[in-house]
């Protein structure tokens, strides 16, 4: 196997805007391959830490020369002539060169950017796509897609609390065919909402962020569009909901603030939740329903519905596996969010889906609000075949550099093909319960 010969970083700018890197590994045969990093804006509290140059003087304190200099320097002194196909040798060694436990030293962005390229390369040096260097190399799924349509939050400057309204094709025969009736929900919710008068400007990723009156207008919108285009909601398409709750709680209650200033306790937002599933039996999955340091109110929404939908951690798990472990144990959530750069290797992202795996848990490959051109992720959904990934809407081409990825992925395996379709949700949808949890 090629040896790492050189690292490059370059600064260059995400979605927003905002300075990240693109990291290149160089082997010594020649081969060059490049990973360009996203960022987060409704971070989690313990996710690894992104490196910023904190100089006021360049983008506003933004800039990651410093990163970029760790690359080139000390990691590629300690990197230099490792085995470029050792994933795990080469993230532990990254590992200890930074040496704290959220990679505050050289940076979670420094250090997944040689983890990343480092992987595209000992792709491109074996001659497979990524997507079969990171799998088992003769199983694929293709992910049954969230897109995030209606944009709220802290993603948009509008009237919406809560940060993501999602449509899923869970009904569809394949990605295509998927991604295609999802797209065209998306055009008739814009012609739903120019009707009204209201703005068709989209948000972070690529959603329509519209003055609403309410959180719930958000949801009949949405299955006013399925229907429109249509689909059966519920059926074709589900809605799958991400509020982001931890951007919304303050002092243990969960505040609407955007939009009418209401107030809950822990066990009335669960109650809200649970009016919500009642009457929309089309939600079939909530993303970070409770805050990240509500764990009571974790166990409480997870006792009362983690048998009906899927309840995803990502702001109180950060794709770490041991609050993942620890969150296994607490009865907590019954489906995990992997984002590659809260914790910063590709080893120990692989670890927290194999635990999901191992444990009954559900797993969703994610983007990040502040995304590149980059698609790995599309790769990463296929090899490790957890059936879900959410990356966007149907606009901004750092979103739909993903969806086409994916497109491409599905020709490419022809008749070996799979699509997740519902199958990630028959626990819920079916009879089938999810498994006890086992924890390794
Ligand atoms: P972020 O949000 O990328 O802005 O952190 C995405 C999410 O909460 O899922
Ligand atoms: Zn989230």
């Amino acid at each position: 196997m090629a040896e790492i010969q050189k690292l490059e970083a370059l600064e260059i700018l995400d979605s927003r805007g905002n300075p990240t890197l693109a990291v290149t590994v160089t082997l010594n045969d020649g081969v060059k391959a490049t990973a360009k990093l996203p960022s987060g804006a409704s971070t989690g509290k313990r996710e690894a830490v992104e490196l910023r140059d904190g100089d006021k003087t360049r983008y506003g304190g933004k800039g990651v020369r410093k990163a970029c200099a760790y690359v080139e320097g000390e990691i590629q002194s300690a990197v230099r002539g490792m085995d470029s196909g050792d994933q795990a040798a080469l993230d532990a060694r990254l590992c200890s060169l930074d040496g704290t436990p959220n990679k505050v030293r050289l940076g979670a962005n420094a250090i997944l950017g040689v983890s990343l390229a480092a992987a595209r390369a000992a792709a491109l040096e074996r001659g497979v796509p990524l997507y079969a260097y990171l799998g088992n190399g003769t199983e694929f799924l293709l992910p049954t897609p969230m897109l995030n349509v209606l944009n709220g939050g802290r993603h948009a400057d509008n009237s919406v609390d809560f940060q993501e309204y999602m449509v899923s094709p869970v009904g569809a025969p394949s990605f295509q065919e998927g991604l295609r009736s999802a797209v065209e929900t998306f055009y008739a919710l814009k012609s739903i909402l120019h009707a009204e008068g209201l703005s068709t400007a989209v948000g972070d990723e690529g959603g329509f962020a519209p003055q609403l009156k309410s959180n719930e207008q958000a949801v009949e919108v949405i299955l006013e569009a399925i229907h429109k285009a249509g689909y059966k909601a519920g059926e074709d398409i589900a809605v799958m909901l991400d509020p982001a709750a931890s951007e919304f709680i303050d002092n243990g209650s969960y505040v609407f603030a955007k939009s009418d200033n209401s107030r809950r306790s822990p066990s009335e937002m669960i109650a809200f939740y649970k009016d919500w599933l009642q009457r929309y039996p089309e939600i079939w999955s909530l993303e970070d329903g409770m805050g990240e340091e509500d764990r009571a109110g974790w166990q409480q929404i997870t006792k009362e519905l983690g048998d009906r939908i899927q309840l995803v951690g990502d702001d109180n798990f950060v794709t770490n596996a041991a609050l993942f472990r620890e969150g296994i144990r607490d009865h907590i959530a019954n489906a995990i969010l992997i984002k590659l750069n809260q914790i910063g290797t590709v080893t120990e992202t692989l670890e927290c889906i194999a635990i999901a795996k191992g444990n009954g848990y559900g797993a969703v490959i994610s983007h990040r609000s502040g995304e590149t051109d980059d698609t790995s992720i599309a790769d990463l959904a296929v090899a490790t075949r957890v059936g879900q990934i959410k990356t966007g809407s149907a606009s901004r081409g750092e979103r739909i550099a993903k969806y086409n990825r994916l497109l491409e992925i599905e020709r490419e395996l022809g008749t070996k093909a799979r699509y997740a379709g519902a199958t990630p949700y028959t626990r819920w949808t079916g009879s089938h319960k999810p498994a006890e949890a086992l924890v390794k």
